[in-house]
């Protein structure tokens, strides 16, 4: 699938569900509604989504939430996807997950094929998390990532970095990072959502920690890739890795290789824009997947040539109105 400008869209990021366990500050509201069970594409009506776009090239497969490891029987769809694998026509499975609940299902997941899990984790300071997180055990999420490490799993943590919240700790991250053998990224936060409660002056460019860490690291830029946007060093004291996401400072459009189905089976060409195609009604329609690839195909001539977040101190309007949870990043 080539998009107007040229961009061959390979990497699908599918939110099973809305809803999470956690409550993170920059993702949703304290009091989120969720939508009802009945607009929520089943287990099978994902599989038969995910295997459309396999079909039409995608290669990276990312399951996100929500939390989705909290959608009921979420292994079934693991499996079934795993399959892809083993055919071949699918590269990688993977998740992004806040490792609740990952103790129960790393080894299953290994099982499946997935190699590689993302976690979110923006503190190691328990009451940090818990505040941050709006309820969040970190001693829960320690024992998903440590079973993880066990199962075979290579873990990489994303950091959404948080002026006056967790700024204090980069460093900490990534000693502990290094320590473990984990990859980390960090995320400038997005203007999306309710941007009320201090949200704005959350906002910490990643240039200047970069320059900040360079007092104490060695950073050397690496030509390495993930598949997603982050732009890698090498930590020369820890050996890790060292991702920054720039949505902000550096805007990545110009790669972009992916689109986002939401657990409703609204596609969203651009995390940053509002325009989004709905496939529940093709899937429907048409139990062949005929009317459904000619929807998907058709979406893909409408990807935008790139978001524009901008944090506008003097608007203190959200750009987009939808919270994170509804996509899943
Ligand atoms: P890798 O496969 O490890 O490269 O993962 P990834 O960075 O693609 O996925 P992950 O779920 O870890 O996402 C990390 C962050 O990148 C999240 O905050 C996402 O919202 C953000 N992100 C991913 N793709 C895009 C994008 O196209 N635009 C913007 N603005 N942010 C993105
Ligand atoms: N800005 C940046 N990153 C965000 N995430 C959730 N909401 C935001 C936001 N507003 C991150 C999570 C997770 C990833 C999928 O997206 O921390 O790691
Ligand atoms: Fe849940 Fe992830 Fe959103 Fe936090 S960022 S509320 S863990 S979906």
């Amino acid at each position: 699938m080539i998009d107007p400008f040229g961009r061959d869209v390979s990497y699908l990021r599918v939110s099973v569900t809305d809803r999470c366990d956690f409550r993170c500050q920059y993702c949703m509201t304290e009091d989120m509604d969720f939508l009802p069970k009945a607009e929520v594409l089943s287990l099978e009506e994902l599989n038969r989504m995910c295997s459309a776009f396999i079909d039409l090239g995608v290669e990276k497969l990312r399951i996100t939430g929500g939390e989705p490891l909290v959608r009921r029987n979420i292994m079934w769809l693991f499996e079934h996807l795993s399959q892809h694998l083993e055919s071949g026509t699918l590269k990688e499975l993977t998740l992004t997950t806040n490792a609740s609940q990952l103790a129960r299902f790393a080894t299953g997941l290994h099982t499946c094929g997935v190699r590689r899990v993302n976690v979110s984790l923006d503190s190691l300071n328990p009451r940090k998390f818990d505040r941050i997180t709006r309820g969040g055990d970190l001693e829960q999420v320690m024992e998903g990532i440590t079973t993880a490490q066990a199962a075979g799993l290579q873990v990489k943590i994303n950091m959404v970095a948080l002026k006056d919240v967790n700024e204090d700790e980069i460093d900490v991250m990534l000693s502990w990072c290094g320590e473990r053998g984990f990859d980390m990224t960090l995320i400038e936060v997005m203007p999306m959502g309710d941007m009320t409660g201090g949200r704005l002056e959350q906002y910490l460019p990643l240039s200047l920690v970069r320059a900040r860490l360079e007092e104490r690291w060695t950073l050397t830029d690496l030509d390495y890739k993930s598949g997603g946007p982050a732009r890698y060093v090498k930590v020369g004291e820890s050996g890790g890795r060292l991702g920054f996401i720039t949505p902000l400072t550096h805007n990545f459009c110009e790669s972009c290789n992916r689109v986002r189905l939401t657990c409703t089976g609204q596609l969203y060409m651009c995390l940053g824009r509002e325009d989004s195609a709905n496939l529940r009604t093709p899937l429907r329609q048409d139990s062949s997947d005929a009317a459904l690839k000619s929807a998907i195909t058709a979406a893909i001539t409408r990807k935008p040539e790139g978001h524009d977040f901008v944090i506008d101190r003097r608007n203190q309007e959200p750009v987009l109105d939808r919270h994170m949870s509804v996509t899943g990043g």
